[in-house]
Order: structure tokens, then C-alpha cells, then sequence
């Protein structure tokens, strides 16, 4: 192993984000538009041994685990393949690197098996809402019972933390937050809300719309004891115990309270893009290099480059913002 990938402000990166496809069974308003595409052509994608090969580069420069993100990952043919690949690479400090989910839940409880067995070691899975008829507005599909089939699958398989993500939106399941956490506790899981960031597709986002963290919590404390943990790292959720725990919940406040100084993520598009951060504005192109048969140092050197280039945050607040040009579906939750 090699130096890590270090930024200018002297962040070290270790939990790397590989998207595996733009593709998703839902169309989530705040992600992508009711007719996305045209997505990724097959001969765009990496394929599983070309983000094989990405990552163990990037595993010898410093990553220490890996979180498939899509688009829906589970809409990967080659997915426990994938799976499979990646979570037999052996970490420099010893045992192998840690592979993670996150998940629109659909489908998840006919395949987790076959992933648990290719070595997958934790899910996350996203539910916004616990009304069917909220689900279908917001995610334009009625699948609401298909995701709470997948949660379930989750909670048996025994894969744990396991955690629930919801993106809190004024007037479409704020008032239900609660309901939520409880569902979350029923499944043996850790609930987290999200504030919103602007990734939508349409652009609508407005700060003066934000249900902020603080908000959240100011809810949820009307119905649970919560009781903030300490130590939360790099870790962009704030944990509070739930009436006294052992659960939890999570608040990820990236608007309001951004994490950014803290941040330790890199991320790998379907199409081989290193993004440096959620917000980047430009990318650095890995499929090219690997299509001109770059040696792994040529690709180490790329990837430093694009750590090198970060900023010290998303700017949100920025008065000269501009959202990212792709939605969240092509840059991976
Ligand atoms: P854990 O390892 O389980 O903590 O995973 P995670 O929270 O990193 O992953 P997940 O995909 O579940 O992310 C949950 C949400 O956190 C995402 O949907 C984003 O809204 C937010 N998030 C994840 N990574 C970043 C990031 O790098 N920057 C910002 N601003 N938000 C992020
Ligand atoms: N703001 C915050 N979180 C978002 N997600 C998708 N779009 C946004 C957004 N605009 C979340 C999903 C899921 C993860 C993959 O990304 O809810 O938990
Ligand atoms: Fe990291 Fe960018 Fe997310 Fe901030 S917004 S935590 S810099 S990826």
C-alpha cells in the first residue's frame, strides 16, 4: 500500500461510493424525472471487472470500504458477481474490505440471499413514507409493499446495523416522522431523515422548504425521549437513542449543519466518473484511461487528482450555487 488520498485541507479518504447503474425501478420526485433518460448504453458502464480493478487500486491508496448506490443497485444483472468481486479484496491492515448497500428495498427479498452469500455485509434501505398512497405520489410507482417485503427480508437476514433512510419534505411525510421511527424499531432498524438537498431533477428545490434537522427533532421529541450519542466520526448522520434505546435514530443534516470538513467519501459514477464530492461540478474520467490501457499507476494518479481538486464544501449557500448537472440517479445516493 501506498500514501492515502489526501486533500488540500488534509482530509483523508476511506469509504469510497460506487455507482453501478443510473437505471431505477422507482422515480422518486426529489431524484429523477417521471421520463428520465436515456440512461448509460451497456459499452458506457464499467463493468464488474473494470470497478473490480478501480477499486482495488483505490484500496491500496487508502479506501477502507465500499457502498454500492445506483440509480437502484439491485437492477445489476451482475450484481452478486459484483458483490462477489469486490468483497474478497483483501484490506492492507488485514481481513477484506467491507461491502455495503443502499437500496430502494424492491426486489431485495429475492436476491439477498445469493448477495449475503457473495459477501455482502449491510444494507441500507430508503422509505420515505408509511402510506401506500404517499408512496405512489412521490415515487410515481405503486410499490409500496414490495419495499416493505425487501425491509423485512433485511430483518431476517440478520445483516446489521441495518437502516432506514427517509428524505424529509415539508407537506409530503413530515407529519409522519414518528410513525416512521416506529416502524423502524418494529424492524429491528435504525431510522435516519434526510434533509433535502437540491439534486432534484426539475431544480425546484428552495431553501425556505426545508424541513431542517432541527425541525425534525423538534417532532420527533413531541412522541420519543431522544438523548443525543456522541462519537458520530465521519459519519453524516447525528445519532439520538429512542425512549431510552437500544435503538436509535439519525439525522443527516447536510444542508443545514454540513458535514463537509469531516468528509471522507469519494465516489465512482456507472460510467466512470471519479466525483470528488456530491456537489463537484467537474469529474475526472477513469473509463477513458481504462479504454487506453492506463497502468494502475496512471489510474492512482487520476484519482489523486481528483481528491486534490475537492473543495472544502457543497457551497449550498453559496450565492453563485448551481446544482449538479447530472441528478442524484446518475451521481449515487
Ligand atoms: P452508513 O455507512 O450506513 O452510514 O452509510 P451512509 O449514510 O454513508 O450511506 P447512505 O447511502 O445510506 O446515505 C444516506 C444519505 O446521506 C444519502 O442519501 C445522502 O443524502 C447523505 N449522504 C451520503 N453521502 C453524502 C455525502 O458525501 N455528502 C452529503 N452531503 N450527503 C451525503
Ligand atoms: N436530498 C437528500 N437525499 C436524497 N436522496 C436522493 N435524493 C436526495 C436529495 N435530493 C437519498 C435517498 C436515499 C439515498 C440513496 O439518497 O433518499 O436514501
Ligand atoms: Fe463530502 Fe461534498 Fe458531501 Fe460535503 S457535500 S460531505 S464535501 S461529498
Amino acid at each position: 500500500a501506498s500514501q492515502g488520498l489526501t486533500d488540500t485541507f488534509g482530509r483523508v479518504h476511506r469509504d469510497l461510493r460506487v455507482s453501478l447503474t443510473d437505471k431505477c425501478t422507482l422515480r422518486c420526485t426529489y431524484c429523477m424525472p417521471e421520463d428520465a433518460g436515456p440512461f448509460l448504453p451497456r459499452d458506457k458502464t464499467l463493468s464488474g471487472a473494470e470497478i473490480e480493478r478501480l477499486v482495488r487500486i483505490a484500496v491500496d491508496h487508502g479506501i477502507t470500504g465500499v457502498r454500492l448506490t445506483g440509480g437502484e443497485p439491485l437492477l445489476r444483472a451482475d450484481l452478486v458477481d459484483i458483490v462477489a468481486r469486490l468483497a474478497s479484496i483483501d484490506l492492507p491492515t488485514g481481513g477484506v474490505l467491507p461491502v455495503s448497500m443502499t437500496t430502494n428495498g424492491i426486489g431485495l427479498d429475492r436476491r439477498l440471499p445469493a448477495l449475503q452469500e457473495a459477501g455482502l455485509g449491510r444494507v441500507n434501505v430508503s422509505i420515505d413514507t408509511m402510506q401506500p398512497e404517499r408512496f405512489h405520489r412521490l415515487t410515481r410507482r405503486d410499490r409500496h409493499a414490495d419495499v416493505l417485503a425487501g425491509i423485512a427480508a433485511a430483518r431476517d437476514s440478520g445483516l446489521r446495523p441495518l437502516k432506514l433512510n427517509a428524505v424529509a419534505m415539508r407537506g409530503v411525510n413530515d407529519d409522519e416522522l414518528g410513525d416512521l421511527v416506529a416502524y423502524a424499531v418494529s424492524q429491528d432498524a435504525q431510522m435516519r431523515f434526510i434533509e433535502q438537498m437540491p439534486l432534484d431533477a426539475g431544480h425546484t428545490w428552495k431553501r425556505d422548504n426545508l424541513v431542517s434537522g432541527e425541525e425534525i427533532l423538534e417532532r420527533l421529541s413531541e412522541r420519543f425521549e431522544l438523548s443525543e450519542v456522541s462519537g458520530r466520526g465521519s459519519s453524516p448522520a447525528a445519532l439520538y437513542t429512542v425512549d431510552g434505546g437500544p435503538h436509535t435514530v439519525g439525522v443527516i443534516a447536510s444542508v443545514s449543519k454540513p458535514f463537509c470538513g469531516d468528509c471522507d467519501r469519494l465516489r465512482l459514477t456507472a460510467d466512470g466518473q471519479m466525483r470528488n464530492c456530491l456537489f463537484a461540478r467537474e469529474e475526472t474520467d477513469l473509463r477513458t484511461l481504462l479504454g487506453d490501457s492506463a497502468t494502475d499507476g496512471d489510474l492512482a494518479a487520476a484519482m489523486q487528482l481528483s481528491v486534490t481538486a475537492k473543495k472544502a464544501g457543497h457551497g449550498i449557500d453559496d450565492p453563485d450555487f448551481v446544482q449538479p448537472g447530472r441528478g442524484m440517479n446518475a451521481i449515487g445516493g
